[in-house]
C-alpha cells in the first residue's frame, strides 16, 4: 500500500496530540509530537538558566541536544541525551515560556530539520503548528484542527498535574495568549496552511475526529 505523511496543525488544546495518536496507530503509521520537542527544548533552557531572548546560546544548546520520540502507551515518550523527561514536559512553567523558544530562528530551523529527517520515509502523523505550512508542505493529506476556547481550556485542564494552582478561567486566558505569540511570530506562525481541511472537533469524540481524517488519510492514499 502506498504511504502518505499527515499533518496536523491547530491552536493548543485542540485535541492533535490525541488525535494524531490514534490515527497513526489506525493506519500503522509513525506519531510524532512537534510540541514535545519544543516543550523539550524549553525544559533544557529552563534548567540551564538561559535566557529565551538568547537565539545564540539557545540555539547552540538546541543543536546539541539528542531528542528522541518514542511510542508509549498515553503520551509520546521524549528522551533528551538519554534522559527520560516525558513527566517534566507539561507543567505551567513550559506551558509559559515555550513560545517565547519555538520564535527563535536557530531553534525552528533545528527542530525543523529533525522533523524532515523523521518524516522521509513516509508513513508518519505529525502533529504541531507549522507542519502544513513549512515542514512537510508536501503532505499528501493536511488538516487543521481547532476547537471552542473552552473546550481547548478544559481538555488541557485535565492534562494538568492534580493539586496545580490554576483556574480554568485563567488557563484559558494563558492559552488564548500562547495563539497568540504563536500566530504572531516572524517565522513559521500558526496558521491553516491554504491546502488543509478545517475540523472544528467542538462537541466530537477523539474517536470521531480520528475516524474523519482516517477516511481522509485513505482517500488521499
Ligand atoms: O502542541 P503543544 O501545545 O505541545 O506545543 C507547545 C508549543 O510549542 C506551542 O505553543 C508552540 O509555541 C510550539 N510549537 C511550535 N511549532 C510546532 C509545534 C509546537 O512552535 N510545530
Amino acid at each position: 500500500i502506498h504511504r502518505i505523511n499527515i499533518a496536523i496543525d491547530g491552536p493548543a488544546g485542540a485535541g492533535k496530540s490525541t488525535v494524531a495518536r490514534k490515527v497513526a496507530s489506525a493506519l500503522q503509521y509513525v506519531y510524532i509530537d512537534t510540541g514535545a520537542m519544543y516543550r523539550a527544548v524549553t525544559l533544557k533552557v529552563l534548567e540551564s538558566g538561559l535566557s529565551t531572548d538568547d537565539d545564540a546560546a539557545v540555539g547552540r544548546l538546541a543543536d546539541g541536544l539528542d531528542i528522541a520520540l518514542l511510542p508509549g502507551d498515553e503520551a509520546q515518550q521524549v528522551r533528551v541525551n538519554g534522559e527520560n523527561v516525558t513527566a517534566l514536559l507539561r507543567s505551567l512553567e513550559i506551558n509559559r515560556n515555550v513560545s517565547f523558544v519555538a520564535r527563535l530562528p536557530r531553534v525552528r530551523s533545528r527542530m525543523a530539520e529533525l522533523q524532515r529527517r523523521m518524516a522521509q520515509g513516509k508513513g508518519v502523523v505529525m502533529d504541531g503548528r507549522d507542519i502544513g505550512t513549512h515542514v512537510l508542505p508536501d503532505a499528501e493529506l493536511k488538516v487543521f484542527l481547532t476547537a471552542s476556547p473552552r473546550e481547548r481550556a478544559t481538555r488541557r485542564f485535565r492534562e494538568l498535574e492534580p493539586g496545580t494552582e490554576i483556574t480554568l478561567n485563567q488557563l484559558e486566558r494563558e492559552i488564548a495568549e500562547r495563539d497568540r505569540l504563536d500566530r504572531e511570530r516572524a517565522i513559521a506562525p500558526l496558521l491553516q496552511a491554504a491546502d488543509a481541511r478545517l475540523l472544528d472537533s467542538t462537541g466530537m469524540t477523539a474517536d470521531e475526529v480520528a475516524e474523519q481524517i482516517v477516511q481522509w488519510g485513505l482517500a488521499a492514499a
